[in-house]
């Protein structure tokens, strides 16, 4: 499935077993509605094979395999947890084993040999692997060195490649667009520029389909470079005719041409990558500078990956964690789980991973939000 044609690393496994009998879970990353409808599907699913595989779950992400924090998990430990957000393998965080802080902020190193160890004291035949491009990343890296693994794609952003779709994503969708049902009302009323910020690092999806859901007359996403000037005019336009209001719908990772992100702060660790947000206030300031229209914000932020997944998450992360048991009980080890058109099926990790999956600026769906009106502020 999938067709690319990037060279995939070589990758040992253990030799294969005689037949599965015993896996991992484990859950990293930023979390998103639909983790815990995964878990339940491979607990269940484990459980309910011909041959029935035991299922324990890896606490904390990566760290509860460095630091040897497991739990089994029975059917009566997954019962009822189809619709809560969250996690219930503890906390999620993006740990990483091979430059591994945990909770200090001393130098990183490399705690990958204790995690295959904790993988080898319990006896298990492989672990399953939910996260997005940085724990599919380690989920690799661990396969290099004779782990079996199988990932599990997950994130609000939908920035995975290889799939069409990640779990989380419709369920911050269906927020971001509530959000800017809402706003519609508030910003007519007032005669107002309301400017709403929703998640997507490097990658548009949540602001183009919620923009597009929702109706929004600007939507500004990372992979199309705004310019003020640009965005005046089509509120410009619009209060011609007769539309004295706007919605702009954007991403924090959106920048001006030629401009940067706007961060606030870096995580934790010794990455020190710099967290997104804030880019509404300055394109609000910018407007109120360059026209006279009053402009709010509302920055959605968290709000996008908290509270119960939606229908349709639900059922893709039920399919996610059954396949991804199918994969394990057939020792397919290094595949990623993935769904392309209507079609489950499963890819390298490798194949996945570094080479995220953005908008495509002449894309059907700018093309089509173009062809109703909506300006991407270029
Ligand atoms: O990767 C998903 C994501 O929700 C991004 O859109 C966002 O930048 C980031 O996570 C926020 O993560 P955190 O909760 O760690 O600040």
């Amino acid at each position: 499935m999938g067709g690319s044609h990037r060279r995939v690393p070589s990758v040992i496994y253990n030799p294969s077993v005689p037949s599965v009998k015993r896996i991992g879970i484990l859950t990293a990353g930023g979390d998103c509605p639909g983790l815990n409808a995964v878990i339940r599907a491979v607990v269940k699913g484990a459980l309910h094979r011909d041959s029935p595989i035991e299922v324990v779950g890896i606490l904390d992400g990566y760290s509860g395999l460095v630091e040897d924090r497991l739990q089994a998990l029975t059917e009566s430990d997954v019962s009822g947890i189809l619709v809560r957000g969250g996690t219930i393998l503890g906390t999620t965080n993006r740990d990483n084993p091979f430059q591994y802080t945990g909770d200090s902020n001393t130098d990183p190193i490399d705690r990958s040999k204790e995690a295959i160890a904790t993988i080898e004291r319990h006896r298990l035949d492989g672990i399953i692997a939910v996260g997005g491009d940085g724990t599919l990343r380690c989920a690799m890296e661990f396969g290099k060195r004779g782990v079996p693994v199988i990932g599990v794609p997950k994130t609000i952003d939908n920035d995975i490649s290889g799939t069409d779709v990640t779990f989380g994503f419709d369920s911050a969708l269906t927020c971001a667009t509530d959000a800017v049902d809402r706003l519609h009302s508030t910003a007519e009323s007032h005669h107002r520029v309301l400017i709403c910020e929703v998640m997507g690092r490097y990658a548009g999806w949540i602001a183009l389909h919620a923009g597009m859901a929702g109706g929004g007359d600007i939507i500004l996403i990372p992979e199309i470079p705004y310019s003020i000037e640009k965005i005046c005019d089509s509120i410009r336009l619009r209060e011609k005719r007769g539309r004295n209001f706007s919605i702009i719908v954007v991403a924090e990772g959106a920048k001006p041409l030629g401009g940067k992100y706007v961060t606030h702060g870096h995580y934790r660790g010794m990455d020190k990558r710099p967290r997104l947000g804030g880019i509404s206030h300055q394109i609000a300031d910018e407007i109120e500078e360059t026209m006279n229209d009053e402009v709010r914000v509302v920055i959605l932020g968290h709000l996008q990956r908290g509270g119960t997944p939606t229908a349709f998450d639900r059922w893709l992360a039920t399919h996610f964690g059954v396949r991804a048991v199918i994969l394990a009980e057939q020792q397919k080890w290094g595949q990623m789980v993935a769904l392309k058109g209507t079609h489950f099926g499963d890819l390298p990790i490798a194949e996945a991973v570094g080479q995220l999956r953005r908008v495509d600026p002449k894309g059907g769906s700018v093309m089509a939000a173009r062809a109703v009106g909506t300006s991407f502020g270029d």
